[in-house]
C-alpha cells in the first residue's frame, strides 16, 4: 500500500489477535514495527513471526495504562528505527457481561484505564514526535460498541464510545499539521476477546433472562454453522453472516495510515460486515 514502505509504525496490544494481525501486515508492506504489548512472552513471538517472514521488527513491553510506560514505548521506535510515521493503539480488553447496577468500582476503573486513558497516553507520547518530523498518521481500535449501545457491556461501550470522541477531537487538533487520526470499529472478530466473552470467563452477572436468551442466541448460532467455538452469539446481527477474520481488521488499519487515505481524517470506520447499517 502506498507510503507504508520503509517507514515506522508502532502498534499496542500487537502479542495477539487484531494487533498481532496489524503489525504482520505493516512489516509485509515494508515497515520496521515496533510490537507492543503488556504479555511479554506473545509479544516477542510476533515479533519472530515477523522476522521469520522476513520484515523488521522489535518488542516493547508497555502498560497502556501508565503514560511513563509508553513514552518507554514510543522512545524504543525512535531510538530503534529513527522515526514513528504510523501507530495503531488498539490494546483492549473486555472483562466479560455485567449489568449496570453490578459492575464494581474496580471493573469499571480497569476498562477505563485500558481501553480509552490507553488510546490517550499513547496519542500524548506519539504525537509530539510526529509534529516533529512533520506528519504521521493513527489509528485507533474502537468498536461496534462504540458506535451502538450494548446491553451488559455497558462499561466496555463507554470506554470504547470514548475512543470514538477522543478520536475525532485529536484529529481536529491535528488536521493542520499533516496528522492524520481515525479509528476502526470492528465488528465480532475471531480472537481472545470473542472466545473468553462467550466461553463465560468474564465476570458475568447479567439478568437470568438476558442470559437464557443468549444462550438460545448461541445454541442458534451453534446448529446454523460448525466453526470455531467462538464463532456463536457475536455474530447474530452481521448482515454478512460471519465473524470477522483479524487480518481484516490489519487491512483497514493499513489503508488508514496509506496515502490512499491521505484526505481521511477524523473518522471511525466500521469494519463490521454490515453491523452497524
Ligand atoms: P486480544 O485479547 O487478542 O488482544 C488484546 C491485546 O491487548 C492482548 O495481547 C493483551 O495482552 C493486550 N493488552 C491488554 N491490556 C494491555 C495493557 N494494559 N497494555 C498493553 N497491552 C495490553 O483481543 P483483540 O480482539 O485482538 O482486541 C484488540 C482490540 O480490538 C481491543 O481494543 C478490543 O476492544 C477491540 N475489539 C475487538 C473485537 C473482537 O470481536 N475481537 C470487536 C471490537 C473491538
Amino acid at each position: 500500500m502506498n507510503g507504508l514502505d520503509g517507514n515506522t509504525a508502532v502498534v499496542t496490544g500487537a502479542a495477539s489477535g487484531i494487533g498481532r494481525e496489524s503489525a504482520r501486515r505493516f512489516a509485509e508492506e515494508g515497515a520496521n514495527v515496533v510490537v507492543a504489548d503488556i504479555d511479554v512472552t506473545a509479544d516477542r513471538e510476533t515479533v519472530d513471526l515477523i522476522e521469520d517472514a522476513g520484515g523488521n521488527a522489535t518488542f516493547a513491553e508497555v502498560d497502556v495504562s501508565d503514560s511513563k510506560s509508553v513514552e518507554r514505548m514510543v522512545d524504543v521506535a525512535v531510538d530503534t528505527y529513527g522515526s514513528l510515521d504510523f501507530a495503531h493503539n488498539n490494546a483492549g480488553i473486555l472483562t466479560g457481561f455485567s449489568g449496570v447496577t453490578d459492575i464494581t468500582d474496580e471493573q469499571w476503573e480497569r476498562i477505563i484505564a485500558i481501553n480509552l486513558k490507553g488510546i490517550w497516553t499513547c496519542m500524548k507520547a506519539e504525537l509530539p514526535v510526529m509534529e516533529r518530523q512533520g506528519g504521521g498518521a493513527i489509528v485507533n481500535t474502537a468498536s461496534e460498541a462504540g458506535l451502538v449501545g450494548m446491553g451488559g457491556l455497558s462499561s466496555y461501550s463507554a470506554s470504547k464510545h470514548g475512543v470514538v470522541g477522543l478520536t475525532k477531537s485529536a484529529a481536529l487538533e491535528y488536521a493542520s499539521r499533516d496528522i492524520r487520526i481515525n479509528a476502526i470499529a470492528p465488528g465480532p472478530t475471531k480472537t481472545n476477546i470473542q472466545s473468553g466473552l462467550l466461553s463465560g470467563t468474564g465476570e458475568s452477572s447479567i439478568p437470568l433472562l438476558n442470559r437464557i436468551g443468549m444462550a438460545v442466541d448461541l445454541v442458534r448460532m451453534a446448529i446454523r454453522t460448525i466453526r470455531a467455538d467462538y464463532d456463536t452469539s457475536a455474530m447474530r446481527d452481521v448482515p454478512m453472516d460471519r465473524i470477522a477474520e483479524p487480518e481484516e481488521m490489519a487491512g483497514a488499519v493499513a489503508f488508514l495510515c496509506s496515502s490512499d487515505a491521505s484526505y481521511i481524517t477524523g473518522h471511525t470506520l466500521p469494519v463490521d460486515g454490515g453491523q452497524a447499517v
